[in-house]
């Protein structure tokens, strides 16, 4: 039984990462979405409202766990017994903060691979913070994120 844990920020989650959730589970048995909780960053969406949304968004897969981290990656794959790392690529700018990450999480936990997947065609474009950014100037977000997503930012920027 092989286990992937999928880390990010999801503040919010994207249909991008749903993409890549859905083709991690024809590679893998598990796929561990996991929210990373970064002190230093602020995010828009609490960690429980992000978890919420991925819950929401990824249906109710058995094969698809949502939870949060605080500290290293490589600690919580070890807690998690995940072998795997799985993470999208989007264009060549994901590819340097990718490449460093992948060095130093190895040499952190030598027994962990982190497995690529190129993002589809038609979500290459498609960030959490560019959509956030759209949300806040009231642009449109159709097909870019999930509906439950559209409806919590749009709660969320009208407060
Ligand atoms: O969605 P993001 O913001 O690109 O995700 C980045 C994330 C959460 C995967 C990365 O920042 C991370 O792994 N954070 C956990 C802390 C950690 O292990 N840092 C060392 C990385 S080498």
């Amino acid at each position: 039984m092989t286990v992937a844990v999928y880390p990010g920020s999801f503040d919010p989650i994207t249909n991008g990462h749903l993409n890549l959730i859905e083709r991690g589970l024809r590679v893998f048995d598990r796929v561990i979405v996991a929210v990373a909780i970064n002190r230093s960053k602020k995010p828009l969406f609490s960690p429980e409202e992000r978890m919420a949304m991925i819950r929401e968004a990824a249906g109710d897969d058995p094969r698809v766990d949502v939870a949060s981290f605080t500290g290293l990656l490589v600690d919580f794959a070890r807690e998690q017994n995940a072998a795997v790392v799985l993470r999208g690529l989007r264009a060549i700018s994901d590819f340097e903060f990718e490449f460093q990450m992948t060095h130093m999480n190895r040499r952190l936990h030598p027994g962990l691979e982190m497995v690529f997947m190129m993002t589809d065609e038609e979500y290459f474009f498609v960030s959490s913070s560019l959509v956030r950014e759209i949300a806040a100037f009231g642009g449109k977000l159709r097909g870019l994120v999930p509906d439950n997503v559209e409806r919590k930012l749009a709660e969320r920027l009208s407060t």
